[in-house]
C-alpha cells in the first residue's frame, strides 16, 4: 500500500481538458517577502492554487514532448541545453531514446499566438550515473537540443505560475515525519529541496515534473530546484519535493563542457545557496485542517442556502472561499444548457454570519448530473470570495481513496429542497456501517463488496433506535456528514429511496473529489484523519454477501471488532417481570421463542412481555444500540394441540435491520449440509452473556433409534462437542442454529423443555410461520428430510438407551449399525 502514493509527477500521463481554464476562478497570488519565496512557472493544467501567467514572463520555461504531447517541464540554461528531471526520461531503469523527444520553447497557451513557439529535436539526454529512482534523489537531467523550424502544436493549457515557500530541511523532514495519507512518512535525502506550504493547497502536480523552481534575488532569477515528486498534490503537511540544483553544479558544468556560451552560475548569497534560512531545531508547525470545524453538531458554518427566484430554497455546502456545492436537481432546466442561466444575476446565496446575501457568478453543473443520481451535483461560484472565519467556514471534502471507518460518528444535514422533519436534532445522529454490512444489508444481491480504499458504491449510516410513529422521511433529502478527530467531512449525498424510514444508503462524495478540485482549484480536500485498521481490518475485500431471501438480508453476523450485537438476532424476552427467555428475531416485527418458557403450565392469563434487542455482545453495547418492544400478541400453531413447542411473539412495532438487530434466516427442513451448528444460550440467566456450544445434529435415523418411540415428530437430537455440554443453561430455552457454507446463520430449532439435547425443529412449522409472519426468511430447502416415516425395525433391538449417557448409547448404536452394514 505504501508504494503507489509516491507519485513521480510526470510518469502519469497528463490529461488536459481543452478550454477548461479560460474562465476559471483564479485565486490571487499572495505576495510573500521576496527573499523567501520563489515563483515556479509551469506549463501545466495541474498546478494547484496557481494562476495564469502573463505571456513572456518566464522566457526560460520549456515543455518536453514525447509522442506529440507534453510530458514534462524544463528550463533553458544555455542556448542548447535544457535542465529537467531524470525520471521523465527513465522508464523501468532504461533511458528513453532521445529521438522520441522534442523541446518546445516560448509557448504560453494554445489560445495565444503560437508565433513565438519553437520546436527543437533532442540530440542527447544525460542523467547522472547513479540515478535509480525519484525517492533516492539525483533526479536531474540535461537535454541538449538542435534548432528546428517552428511547427505549431496543440497545447491545451495556459502556462501556470504559483508562489511557493522554500522550506528548510528540518522543517520539511518534520512535516514528512508526520503520518500523512495512507499513514505514510518519508525520509528526505541530501540534494532534495522542499517547497510549498504546511497547509497545502498550492502545489505542483502531475505534468509539472522537470520544471524549474526559481527564486528572485537582487532583481535576477535563479533556479533553485527541479520539480521531482510529491505525495498527491496540494496535501496538507506534504510540500512538493524538488531536486536542489546547487549540489549538481559540478555535474552540470562537466556535461556541458565546451558549449559556448555555457550555463551561468553567478555567485548567490550564501543564504540562498544553502537552501534559505531555516530553524536549527526540528520543531515545525503541523498544519491542521482549516475546514470542517463546527461549534456543535447541527450549527453547520458551511450551510449555504441558494435562493433562485421562483423556487424553494436549496441547501448546499460551502467548500471553499468562493464555491458552494449543491444538488444539480435544485436548478432544473438550467443544467442541460451550456449557456449560463439568464437570471443568474438574481440568484443569491445565504451563508452563516454574513450580513448580506452573496451574489453568484457562475453555475457549473456536473456533466453527468442529468442522468446519474450519484452525480447530482452542481458548483456555484460566488462573485466575491468570502472571508473565512468561525462562520462561514467550508466543510472538508474527502479524497477519492478516503475510507470512512465503520463506527464513525455521522450526522444528517439538509441538502437540496428538503422538507422539514418534525423534531429533528438528536434524530439526525448516526454511526457508519462497515462496507461489507452496508453492501450486504442494502446492496444488491450477490455482488462482491468493493474493498476499502476503493470508492465504495454506497455509504450507510446505522441509526440509533429508529421508530417514532408518524415521522415520515419520504420527501426529505439529506447529506451525510461524518466526523474524524473533531473535523467534519461531507461523506455522502442524496439518499437512495428509503420508504418512510431515515435514509439508508448515500452516494459517496469522495468519487467527485477530482471534479470538485478541478473546477474550484481550491476546495478543501482533506486527507483521512482517523486510522485504526491494520492488515486484518481489510479482510472484507474478499468477502461476498450471503444469499438474500426474497425479504432481504438475514443471518448476517458482524465481526466481533465492529460495534453492534455479536448475535444481532438474539433477544431477551422478559416475561411478567419474573423470568427471561431466549428469543430469536425472525422478521422486523416478530420474535420466535419456546412456548414452555413463555407460558407457564396452568396459567390462563397472557403475561406482560417485553423484548430487548441489541444487548447480546461480548461487551455491553452502548445504551443507544438497544431496542425494546412490547409484545402485543402471542401466536401458537393450532394443529398441534394444547402445547405446541414454538410461539411467535408479535412486537408493538417493527425493528429496522441494523448490525445490532437483524433477523436470522430460517431453516426449511432437512439437515443443513456442510453447516456448523451451535446451541446459543446464556452462561447463566442473571448476567446473560451469550455463549455458543458446538454441536452436531444427528441424522434422523440415529436420533429416532436413540430415543426410540418417545420423541414427538419434528424433534432434532444433537451431540455436543467434547466438554461443551454445560456451556449454557437450559431454563431460558436456547435455540439451535447453524452457519451455512454461504455464511448465513439459520435458525434450526428451539430447545424442548428441560432438555439440552432435544430441539423442536423449525422446518415442519414453515407453513404456519410463513402464514403468520409474511417476512420470515426461509432459505431454500436442501439436504435430507429430518423425519423418516415410522420404521422401528431400522433400529437394532435393545441397543438404544442401553446406557445412561446419550454419548455411550450413541457409540454402541453406531457400532451396531456398522457391524450390520
Ligand atoms: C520492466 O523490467 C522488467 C525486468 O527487466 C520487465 O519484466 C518488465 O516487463 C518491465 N516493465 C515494463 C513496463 O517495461
Ligand atoms: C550520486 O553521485 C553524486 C556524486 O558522486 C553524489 O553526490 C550523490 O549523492 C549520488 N546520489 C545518489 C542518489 O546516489
Ligand atoms: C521544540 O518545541 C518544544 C515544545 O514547544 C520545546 O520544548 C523545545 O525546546 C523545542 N525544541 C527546540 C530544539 O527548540
Ligand atoms: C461522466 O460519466 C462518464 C461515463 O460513465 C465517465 O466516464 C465520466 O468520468 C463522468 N464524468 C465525471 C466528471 O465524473
Ligand atoms: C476580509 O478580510 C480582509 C483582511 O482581513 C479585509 O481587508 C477585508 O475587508 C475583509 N473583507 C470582507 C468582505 O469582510
Ligand atoms: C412514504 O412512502 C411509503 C412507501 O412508499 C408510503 O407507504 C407512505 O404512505 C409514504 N408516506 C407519506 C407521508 O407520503
Ligand atoms: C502508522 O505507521 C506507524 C509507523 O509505521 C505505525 O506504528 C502505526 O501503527 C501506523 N498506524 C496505523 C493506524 O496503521
Amino acid at each position: 500500500m505504501s508504494q503507489h502514493l509516491l507519485l513521480p509527477l510526470a510518469i502519469l500521463a497528463i490529461s488536459p481538458i481543452p478550454g477548461a481554464f479560460q474562465d476559471s476562478a483564479l485565486s490571487p497570488t499572495q505576495k510573500e517577502p521576496e527573499d523567501l519565496d520563489c515563483g515556479r512557472p509551469e506549463p501545466s493544467a495541474r498546478i494547484m492554487g496557481g494562476s495564469d501567467s502573463q505571456p513572456g514572463t518566464w522566457p526560460w520555461q520549456v515543455s518536453l514532448h514525447q509522442g506529440g504531447g507534453h510530458i514534462c517541464g524544463g528550463s533553458l540554461i544555455a542556448p542548447s541545453w535544457v535542465l529537467s528531471a531524470a525520471h521523465c526520461f527513465v522508464t523501468n531503469g532504461t533511458l528513453e531514446p532521445a529521438a522520441e523527444w522534442s523541446v518546445v520553447l516560448g509557448v504560453h497557451s494554445q489560445d495565444g499566438p503560437l508565433d513565438g513557439a519553437h520546436v527543437r529535436a533532442v540530440a542527447a539526454i544525460l542523467v547522472p550515473d547513479n540515478y535509480s529512482g525519484v525517492e533516492s534523489g539525483a533526479d536531474v537531467a540535461l537535454i541538449s537540443s538542435l534548432v528546428l523550424p517552428t511547427d505549431p502544436l496543440p497545447l491545451p493549457w495556459v502556462l501556470q505560475e504559483v508562489e511557493l515557500r522554500v522550506l528548510g530541511e528540518a522543517a520539511c523532514q518534520c512535516l514528512y515525519s508526520r503520518p500523512g495519507p495512507f499513514n505514510l512518512t518519508f525520509q528526505l535525502l541530501p540534494g532534495m529541496l522542499c517547497a510549498g506550504y504546511p497547509e497545502g493547497r498550492r502545489d505542483t502536480c502531475q505534468g509539472d515534473s522537470g520544471g524549474p523552481l526559481v527564486c528572485k534575488e537582487g532583481g535576477r532569477w535563479f533556479q533553485a530546484g527541479i520539480t521531482s515528486f510529491g505525495f498527491g498534490c496540494g496535501r496538507r503537511n506534504r510540500p512538493g519535493v524538488f531536486t536542489a540544483v546547487a549540489p549538481y553544479e559540478a555535474w552540470i558544468r562537466e556535461q556541458v563542457l565546451g558549449s559556448e556560451p555555457g550555463p551561468a552560475f553567478p555567485t548567490q548569497s550564501p543564504e540562498l545557496q544553502s537552501g534559505l534560512p531555516e530553524p536549527t531545531d526540528e520543531n515545525c508547525t503541523i498544519a491542521l485542517p482549516e475546514c470542517g470545524k463546527a461549534p456543535r453538531p447541527g450549527a453547520w458554518p458551511w450551510e449555504a442556502q441558494v435562493l433562485v427566484p421562483g423556487s424553494r430554497p436549496c441547501y448546499g455546502a460551502l467548500v471553499s472561499e468562493s464555491w458552494v456545492l449543491a444538488p444539480a436537481s435544485c436548478f432544473p432546466g438550467r443544467i442541460s444548457s451550456d449557456l449560463p442561466p439568464r437570471d443568474l444575476d438574481n440568484w443569491r446565496v445565504m451563508l452563516p454570519s454574513r450580513p448580506r446575501a452573496e451574489r453568484v457568478a457562475r453555475l457549473v453543473p456536473h456533466e453527468n448530473a442529468s442522468w446519474d443520481d450519484a452525480s447530482n451535483l452542481a458548483l456555484l461560484q460566488l462573485r466575491a470570495p468570502v472571508n473565512l472565519s468561525v462562520a462561514p467556514r467550508p466543510v472538508c471534502l474527502p479524497h477519492p481513496e478516503h475510507y470512512f471507518l465503520p463506527g464513525s460518528r455521522c450526522r444528517l444535514a439538509r441538502w437540496g429542497h428538503t422538507e422539514p422533519v418534525p423534531g429533528a436534532g438528536s434524530l439526525l445522529e448516526a454511526e457508519l456501517l462497515g462496507v461489507w454490512w452496508c453492501h450486504c444489508l442494502y446492496g444488491r444481491q450477490g455482488e462482491s463488496v468493493p474493498p476499502p480504499g476503493e470508492p465504495p458504491l454506497a455509504i450507510c449510516p446505522a441509526y440509533q433506535e429508529e421508530e417514532v410513529a408518524g415521522r415520515c422521511w419520504n420527501y426529505s433529502h439529506w447529506s451525510l456528514l461524518c466526523r474524524e478527530e473533531g473535523t467534519w467531512f461531507l461523506a455522502g449525498i442524496r439518499d437512495l429511496p428509503s420508504d418512510c424510514l431515515r435514509p439508508r444508503a448515500f452516494y459517496p462524495l469522495q468519487t467527485h473529489g477530482p471534479w470538485i478540485s478541478h473546477v474550484t482549484r481550491g476546495a478543501y480536500l482533506e486527507d483521512q484523519l482517523a486510522w485504526d485498521w491494520g492488515p486484518e481490518g481489510e479482510e472484507t475485500e474478499t468477502q461476498t454477501c450471503p444469499p438474500h431471501t426474497e425479504h432481504g438480508a438475514c443471518g448476517l453476523r458482524p465481526e466481533p471488532a465492529l460495534t453492534g450485537g455479536l448475535w444481532p438476532w438474539l433477544a431477551e424476552v422478559h416475561v411478567a417481570g419474573e423470568r427471561v427467555c431466549t428469543g430469536i428475531l425472525v422478521a422486523p416485527g416478530w420474535v420466535l421463542a419456546a412456548t414452555h418458557c413463555i407460558l407457564r403450565l396452568g396459567s390462563t392469563t397472557v403475561p406482560y412481555i417485553e423484548v430487548y434487542l441489541g444487548r447480546a455482545g461480548a461487551s455491553p453495547l452502548p445504551q443507544s444500540h438497544q431496542v425494546s418492544r412490547l409484545v402485543i400478541s402471542i401466536r401458537l400453531p393450532r394443529h398441534l394441540g394444547l402445547r405446541p413447542p414454538l410461539a411467535l411473539l408479535e412486537l408493538s412495532s417493527r425493528v429496522e435491520p441494523s448490525p445490532s438487530a437483524l433477523p436470522i434466516c430460517l431453516h426449511p427442513g432437512g439437515t443443513p449440509l456442510g453447516a456448523s451448528c451451535w446451541v446459543l444460550g446464556w452462561k447463566d440467566p442473571q448476567d446473560r452473556v451469550p455463549v455458543a456450544a458446538a454441536v452436531s445434529i444427528l441424522t434422523p435415523r440415529l436420533c429416532h433409534c436413540l430415543y426410540q418411540g418417545i420423541l414427538p415428530p419434528g424433534t432434532l437430537c444433537v451431540l455436543y462437542a467434547e466438554g461443551q455440554e454445560d456451556r449454557c443453561e437450559v431454563t431460558s430455552a436456547p435455540p439451535l442454529l447453524c452457519q451455512t457454507e454461504e455464511g448465513s446463520w439459520v435458525l434450526v430449532g428451539m430447545a424442548i423443555r428441560g432438555s439440552r439435547d432435544l430441539f423442536a425443529a423449525i422446518g415442519p412449522e414453515e407453513t404456519w410461520i410463513s402464514q403468520t409472519v409474511g417476512e420470515a426468511h426461509f432459505l431454500h430447502p436442501s439436504g435430507f428430510p429430518h423425519w423418516l416415516p415410522e420404521g422401528g425395525d431400522l433400529c437394532p433391538p435393545d441397543m438404544a438407551r442401553a446406557s445412561g449417557s446419550p454419548r455411550a448409547a450413541l457409540f454402541l448404536l453406531l457400532l451396531t449399525l456398522l457391524i450390520q452394514g
